[in-house]
């Protein structure tokens, strides 16, 4: 193996643990496990797909050390005996399997997203709306040793190593933190003893498990909050890590108050932690790993071509695609589906107490047990199907259905594939887009899928003889019927981000998804936009992450809502406001993006002339891409 990806398939070691390559899966709260937190068969199905996609070593979620440590029904559970049995099926089926498997250990502390109580923290610093309890030192000694117990079972079950949770704002960054710990106590104060429970934790682990058994801690090597944790502090944090046995540093960033440095969205630059693990690295003598958008298969190369760190962890990317590490070993990254980093499937709108993970681009991520993400079996009886519209779910509906053995032609009209996805990506911050149309193309392509990039009339489709019909036409931006609608500085927000409007001063109409989106946009760049809105807030329909971050960029961006659009003129538009009066807002140019209405002027035709027909993505129902992939995959699961 000779080509530029080789350097990630080099076996590295941490301690006495040889990996066979430098990809570590990352732990992922999955809510598949019993609701007490015993190891379900999902569970091992879910991380066994990733071992089969020949990740060296797989992570588990984090594993509670003491039932209530837990951050909810359903979270990884290790705090009794009873769950050892378990826990030694899945690390076997793993290993069996061909990665080595570590267990994190964790206690959520102060960040519970479920009713667990007590809510115990180094100090009641709150967060949202829990105020924690300040743990007594004798609770804190309790603590240190249900670690302890916790890594002395993860040995008897067979795991390769223990990873000590100590970032994301969990309880050990609890203490770490000088922004959370308030206390004046041989644990709180100076850095030395904020630093204390994680080194009286390591130690009683280290105790534990013996010599020789690998012990690594993930740190949030910059929380990026005010008073929080500091690079300069995380690399002393590192070298007395070090110096008391732990075997590697894993370096992340953020807590659940910077989600997007702890999870980082498609608007964060990828890699964004190799800096800080870097650095990490010039410190000490022990293997750093780095996490938090890892998964470009150059950009992870080149962190360790370059020696910033040893090993390279990816969360999201695996859910995306299981076979991540394969396809990289065997040069295909062409063939990856890439993770889009906005966070739907896997978190802000997939994952809760009673939904496992899923992923918005992945339909089997979360449904190993039953669904195929790699080779999909093939259907009984090869069919002609016509997929119309080439946008993701049009793509995914050809994808899928070709890999199911079926002739399938695909028709575009625009001269490239990937419809508004494609559109959108020409926003700098939705370049992941763009990585994801391209998998897609290169799928269809690869699998033989005839691209007609025509309009599909019905004589053109009944031509082909098809037994099934996938309609996948999107929506068009919805038009009012109201005076000067038809005026030259009008255009819809598909037409604005094929050809940016001309003028200084901008209204964008609407206030969902696509119209924040415009109005950001063009604000980075200069533009004076005003959003006009007939709700009463903007951006209802992005996740709670990106509503947070789009609320921040939008700080630039007029905001008027409770205004209706009643007319365009030579010097504007006029709107209705809540009161009722009418008001004129100076622009040069006016983008309507108020909403969006599926496109289906052929299924009428299609179906009078007695083809079979299915409906995928918006042209059903203006929605998620999330929604439109997975149906798309369930439709051509079915033909
Ligand atoms: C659904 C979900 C659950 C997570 N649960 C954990 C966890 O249990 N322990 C942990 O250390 N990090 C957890 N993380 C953070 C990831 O391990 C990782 O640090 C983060 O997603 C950035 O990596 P990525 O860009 O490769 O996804 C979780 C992330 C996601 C998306
Ligand atoms: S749901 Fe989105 S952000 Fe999450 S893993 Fe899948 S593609 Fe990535």
């Amino acid at each position: 193996m000779t080509h530029r990806l080789d350097v990630l398939f080099q076996p590295g070691r941490i301690g006495s643990l040889t990996v066979k390559n430098r990809l570590v899966m990352s732990s992922m709260y999955t809510a598949m496990c019993h609701p007490d937190g015993g190891v379900s068969t999902e569970l091992v199905d879910y991380l066994v797909e990733r071992a089969r996609g020949e990740v060296g070593l797989i992570l588990t979620e984090a594993a509670a050390v003491t039932d209530d440590g837990r951050p909810s029904v359903g979270a990884l559970n290790v705090s009794d005996d009873r769950f050892v049995p378990a826990l030694a099926r899945l690390a076997d089926t793993v290993k069996i399997n061909g990665a080595a498997i570590g267990l994190q250990l964790g206690h959520c502390g102060p960040q519970k997203s479920s009713g667990i109580l007590p809510v115990v923290a180094a100090s009641p610093v709150p967060w949202k709306s829990l105020v924690p309890r300040e743990l007594s030192v004798e609770e804190i000694r309790d603590i240190v040793r249900a670690f302890g117990q916790g890594a002395r079972r993860a040995k008897l079950a067979g795991f390769d190593l223990v990873e000590l949770h100590a970032a994301h704002g969990y309880l050990i960054t609890s203490f770490l933190s000088p922004r959370t710990n308030r206390r004046n106590d041989g644990y709180g104060g100076t850095p030395a003893n904020r630093l204390r429970f994680l080194i009286d934790v390591l130690c009683e682990v280290r105790r534990e498990v013996g010599d020789g058994f690998p012990v690594t801690v993930k740190l949030s090597a910059i929380e990026y909050v005010e008073d929080g944790l500091t690079l300069e502090e995380s690399l002393r944090i590192a070298e007395r890590l070090e110096a008391e046995g732990a075997d590697a540093i894993h370096v992340s960033a953020g807590s659940h108050d910077a989600w997007d440095f702890e999870v980082p969205p498609h608007y964060k630059p990828l890699a964004m932690n190799v800096p800080a693990a870097a650095a990490v690295k010039a410190a000490i003598r022990i293997p750093v790993m780095v996490v938090g958008s890892m998964g470009e298969p150059e950009v992870a190369a080149r962190a360790v071509a370059t020696g910033e760190v040893d090993f390279v962890v990816l969360g999201r990317a695996l859910l995306a695609d299981p076979y991540w590490p394969r396809k990289a070993r065997e040069n295909r990254p062409e063939d990856i589906r890439p993770c889009i980093r906005v966070n739907d499937g896997c978190f802000a709108r997939g994952i809760s107490a009673l939904r496992p993970v899923g992923c918005s681009v992945n339909f089997a991520a979360g449904r190993e047990s039953s669904v195929a993400s790699e080779d999909l079996p093939r259907a009984p009886e090869s069919k002609r199907v016509a997929v119309i519209g080439g946008g993701p779910s049009g793509l995914e509906a050809a994808r899928v259905t070709a890999l199911r053995g079926h002739v399938v032609t695909l028709f575009e009209r625009e001269p490239e594939l990937g419809g508004q996805a494609r559109l959108a990506s020409t926003m700098p911050f939705k370049q992941d887009l763009l990585r994801y149309v391209a998998y897609l193309t290169t799928q269809v392509q690869k699998l033989g899928v005839t691209v007609r990039h025509e309009s599909a009339t019905l004589a053109v489709v009944q031509a082909l003889a098809p037994h099934v019909v996938i309609l996948a036409t999107g929506g068009v931006p919805y038009r009012p019927t109201i005076p000067g609608i038809q005026a030259t500085q009008v255009v819809d927000v598909l037409a604005a981000l094929r050809s940016e409007p001309a003028g200084r001063r901008v209204a964008v109409v609407g206030g969902g998804q696509a119209a924040v989106e415009i109005a950001a946009h063009l604000s980075e760049r200069g533009r004076e936009v005003t959003i006009l809105h007939a709700g009463a807030s903007v951006g209802d329909d992005l996740n709670p992450h990106m509503q947070a971050h789009m609320t921040r960029i939008l700080t630039r961006v007029r905001i008027l809502t409770g205004a209706v659009l009643h007319s365009v003129t030579d010097a504007g538009v006029t709107i209705v406001d809540q009161s009722q009066a009418h008001r004129h807002v100076d622009c040069d140019a006016v983008i309507l993006a108020i909403r969006s209405v599926p496109l289906v002027e052929l299924e009428r035709p299609l179906r009078e002339a007695g083809l079979e027909l299915r409906k995928v993505g918006d042209c059903r129902l203006p929605r998620l891409i999330m929604d439109g992939v997975h149906e798309a995959y369930r439709t051509a699961s079915s033909i």
